[in-house]
């Protein structure tokens, strides 16, 4: 498939075609399984300044917290008897926590558990990447947002995209598996935008990508901006499978919030991996990128069973194991 391909399927012009294909590639790479990931957004503390994100410091009306390390451990080990294979321990770019207490917080859990362990804490330094991957981290999560320097620099104020492709790199070599992903919609986002993310994702040759549609937080410069549309999430995701067979692909969050049964829709145009959120009842719908996050009020317990009866009335299977990148021509950076 090459730019011209990509463009008239963004298009919108053959919809049912590329989400039945997608679907179809799914379905041969994975069967009916569905990926689950249980995510513990431990804090909403962070250092930047990106437009579009309600976690942004300068958001002063934000309510922050931090979870304890001890408190973190405990929560990440109650998911393998709810049928989780996979932790994914997210923050916002907050670096209270050491090098040691991300260290000893993989450590622990993986000397107790079965769980594969995912981080997604932006952008720390090479020497800790390479320290947590040691203490037995699986994998990292790196958005890149949008691969346009422009757009890039423009949401992201004092942060470079080259650097963030350099991370991205250096985790590959580490032996991670690597994810990124973009938002879609992002003010000034075009089709040719898309197409050129979508190509990019692909020749870095990701275990995980995810595509979501952007959502205006209203305290954020960008309150006032259009939201993305679940239309385009949809097809840049359906696309993201054709380009990427094997990679995991997640049906975002941001796809419910803009959309009902936005994520179940996602996972039938493509998507084979669900993320929802085991962060404490207290604290999780203080974890607001956008309006919509977080806003459900189930405990851990009714929450994994509410995901799993999701997966299993559509006709899949919630597979309970680790969910490895199935990737056979993996980048080592
Ligand atoms: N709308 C949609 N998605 C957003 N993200 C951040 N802000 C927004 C927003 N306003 C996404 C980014 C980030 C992930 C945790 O949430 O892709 O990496």
């Amino acid at each position: 498939m090459n730019r011209t391909d990509i463009l008239h399927y963004l298009s919108g012009a053959k919809d049912e075609e590329l989400f039945a294909a997608a679907h179809a590639e799914k379905l041969r790479v994975f069967g009916k399984d569905v990926y689950l990931r249980g995510i513990i957004e431990f804090s909403n503390h962070c250092k930047n300044q990106c437009l579009y994100c309600g976690l942004r410091a300068p958001n002063k009306e934000a309510g922050r917290y931090r979870l304890s390390i001890e408190n973190i451990i405990t929560l990440a080990s109650g998911l393998p008897e709810l049928g989780f294979g996979t932790v994914v321990l997210q923050s916002g770019d907050d670096y209270h926590y050491s090098t040691d207490d991300i260290a000893n917080i993989v450590s622990t859990i993986k000397s107790s558990t079965n769980l594969a362990i995912t981080l997604s804490l932006g952008d720390r330094g090479l020497d800790e990447f390479r320290a947590w991957r040691e203490a037995g981290a699986d994998r990292y999560l790196l958005k890149l947002e949008t691969t346009n320097t422009k757009l890039y620099e423009k949401c992201r104020p004092n942060e470079s995209l080259k650097d963030r492709f350099q991370r991205i790199e250096a985790l590959q070599q580490l032996g991670y598996e690597v994810g990124s992903g973009i938002i879609t919609g992002l003010p000034d986002m075009t089709n040719e935008t898309l197409a050129d993310d979508i190509l990019k994702l692909t020749e870095l040759r990701l275990d995980m990508l995810a595509a979501g549609p952007f959502i205006p937080h209203p305290q954020t410069p960008f309150k006032d901006m259009d939201n993305g549309t679940t239309q385009d999430a949809f097809r840049v995701s359906a696309l993201l499978r054709l380009l990427n067979p094997e990679a995991n692909i997640p049906a975002t969050s941001a796809l419910d919030a803009l959309e009902q049964d936005g994520r179940k829709k996602g996972l039938q145009r493509g998507c084979n991996v669900i993320m929802p959120s085991f962060t404490p009842e207290e604290v999780r719908a203080n974890y607001k990128i956008y309006p919509g996050k977080n806003t459900f009020s189930a405990g851990a317990v009714e929450n994994a069973r509410l995901v799993q009866e999701m997966i299993r009335n559509m006709g899949f299977i919630p597979y309970a194991g680790q969910g490895p990148s199935k990737r056979k021509n993996r980048s080592k950076g």
